[in-house]
C-alpha cells in the first residue's frame, strides 16, 4: 500500500525562476498526503532538464517519485489522488490532467481513442491503443487511428523508482535516435524508456489535479520577436505557431458577443481554437452560426470534435471554393496570408453595411498589411490596426453597390 511517506517530489529549476519555484514548493507543502521529501535541483550549470532531473533522482530514497515543473502547482489533493490511483491500478506510472491557468487555453496534445484521433488527449483512459499511439519510434502513423504518433502525457507524473532506475532516468535529447517526432524532448524519451522497461501506465481521467502555468512555455515570444510596435510579445500566449494568440482569439470572440451576428465565417480553422471561442460566444448570444473553412483534413476533423455541441460547422474545403448561402455579418480571415484580399473580394457581395471583418497577421513582419492596402485605397475597408504580436485589424466594410 503506497502512502505519501513513500513519495519524493522532484522539482528541476533555473536560477531566474526562484519566485515560481517558491510557489511550486508551497503547493507541495499543502498536500493532503504529504510526501516524505522534496528534492529541488537548480540548474546553475544550464545542463538541461534531463540532467537536472537525473541529478535530483540520484538522491531519491523512497519507492516512488512525483515530478513537478517549477512553474506549475499541485492542487491540494494531487498526491493523494495519484497515490490512490497507484494503489487501485497497480500501475508503475500514474498521470493526471493539468488545469490551464489561461481561459481559452486548450491542450492540443492528440491521441487516439477507439480508433479516432482525439484532441485534449489527457481526458481519455490509457490502454494498449494509447501506448501504441505514444511510441513514434514504431512509425509515424498510429495503426489504430492513422493519426500522427507522439507524446500526450505530461511530466507531472507519479512513477515507481525501480522502473526509473531500470530506464536509466531521463534520456538526453537525441539519445534514442533522431528519426522520430519528439526525439529532442527528454520528458517524452523518459516515457519511451519506461515503456521499454515494461512499466504499466495508468491515467486519472475526468479531473485536474494540478495547474499548468503558461509563462515561458507558452509565450508568444517563441514565435514573434519584440519590435517597436509590440515590445513585449511574451505577454501574449499561444499553443503553437498555427493557432492564433489566445488573447487575440478571445478578442475575436468578444467582437462576436458585442456585434451579435447571425452568420459568421472563419477562413483557416487550424485546430479550432478561435472557432471554439466564436462558437461559445454564439451559443451564449442565443443565435448565429459559424462556418469555418480548413483545407487540411486532420485539422478539420480535430476541430470538428473540439466544436461539438456548438453552432459551428467545420467545412473541409478551401476558402476559394466556398460560397456563402446568404448575407455575411462577421468574417475572421486567418488562412494563408496571401489569400486574405482574395477571400475578402470573393465574399464582398455578401457583406453589408453592418458587416465587421477581422484580418489576422497584419503586423509589419507579415505581408498582409501591404496586401490590404489596395482595399483601403479603394475605400472598401478602414481598418483599426492593433499592435499585437502577429498583428490584427478590425474594420467595417463599405459594400459594393450594384
Ligand atoms: C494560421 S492557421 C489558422 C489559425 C486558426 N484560425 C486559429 O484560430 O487558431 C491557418 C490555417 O489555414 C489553413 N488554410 C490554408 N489555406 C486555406 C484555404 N484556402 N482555405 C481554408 N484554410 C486554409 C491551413 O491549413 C492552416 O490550418
Amino acid at each position: 500500500m503506497v502512502t505519501g511517506g513513500d513519495v519524493t517530489v522532484v522539482i528541476p529549476s533555473l536560477p531566474e525562476r526562484a519566485a515560481w519555484l517558491e510557489r511550486a514548493v508551497r503547493s507541495v507543502d499543502r498536500q493532503s498526503a504529504p510526501p516524505a521529501d522534496i528534492i529541488i535541483h537548480v540548474d546553475h550549470a544550464r545542463a538541461g532538464a534531463a540532467t537536472a532531473r537525473n541529478t535530483a533522482l540520484a538522491k531519491v530514497t523512497t519507492e516512488w517519485v512525483a515530478f513537478l515543473d517549477d512553474d506549475d502547482e499541485f492542487h491540494r489533493d494531487h498526491l493523494e489522488t495519484l497515490i490512490a490511483a497507484a494503489n487501485k491500478s497497480g500501475a508503475d506510472l500514474v498521470s493526471s490532467n493539468g488545469e490551464p491557468d489561461i481561459r481559452g487555453w486548450r491542450n492540443v496534445l492528440q491521441c487516439c481513442y477507439k480508433g479516432i484521433l482525439v484532441t485534449g488527449a489527457e481526458h481519455i483512459p490509457w490502454g494498449p491503443q494509447q501506448m501504441d499511439h505514444l511510441d513514434a519510434r514504431q512509425g509515424v502513423r498510429c495503426p489504430h487511428c492513422n493519426g500522427k504518433r507522439g507524446n500526450f502525457i505530461l511530466v507531472t507524473n507519479l512513477v515507481r523508482m525501480d522502473h526509473v532506475e531500470k530506464a536509466g532516468g531521463f534520456p538526453q535529447p537525441g539519445s534514442m535516435g533522431t528519426s522520430f517526432a519528439g526525439w529532442a524532448a527528454e520528458d517524452y524519451l523518459f516515457l519511451l524508456a519506461l515503456r521499454d522497461t515494461g512499466a504499466r501506465f495508468h491515467h486519472v481521467t475526468g479531473r485536474c489535479t494540478f495547474t499548468r502555468h503558461h509563462h515561458a512555455g507558452n509565450s508568444e515570444r517563441r514565435f514573434t520577436a519584440p519590435r517597436v510596435d509590440c515590445p513585449h510579445p511574451d505577454r501574449w500566449h499561444s499553443t503553437d505557431d498555427q493557432s492564433t494568440e489566445i488573447e487575440v482569439a478571445e478578442l475575436v470572440a468578444a467582437m462576436v458577443t458585442a456585434t451579435q451576428p447571425d452568420f459568421v465565417i472563419e477562413t483557416g480553422t487550424a485546430y479550432g481554437q478561435t472557432a471554439e471561442l466564436i462558437g461559445r460566444a454564439l451559443k451564449r448570444n442565443g443565435q448565429g452560426q459559424l462556418v469555418t473553412l480548413e483545407v487540411d483534413p486532420e485539422r478539420a476533423s480535430s476541430a470538428e470534435k473540439r466544436c461539438q455541441g456548438l453552432p459551428v460547422e467545420v467545412v473541409q474545403a478551401s476558402s476559394l471554393e466556398y460560397t456563402p448561402p446568404g448575407p455575411v455579418d462577421f468574417v475572421w480571415f486567418d488562412s494563408l496570408c496571401d489569400l486574405r484580399p482574395v477571400e475578402f473580394r470573393r465574399w464582398l457581395p455578401y457583406m453589408h453595411d453592418r458587416t465587421v471583418v477581422g484580418f489576422h497577421d497584419t503586423g509589419p513582419q507579415h505581408p498582409v498589411r501591404k496586401l490590404l492596402q489596395p482595399l483601403e485605397t479603394e475605400g472598401l475597408i478602414t481598418p483599426l490596426y492593433l499592435p499585437t504580436p502577429r498583428g490584427v485589424c478590425f474594420t467595417r466594410v463599405t459594400p459594393k453597390i450594384g
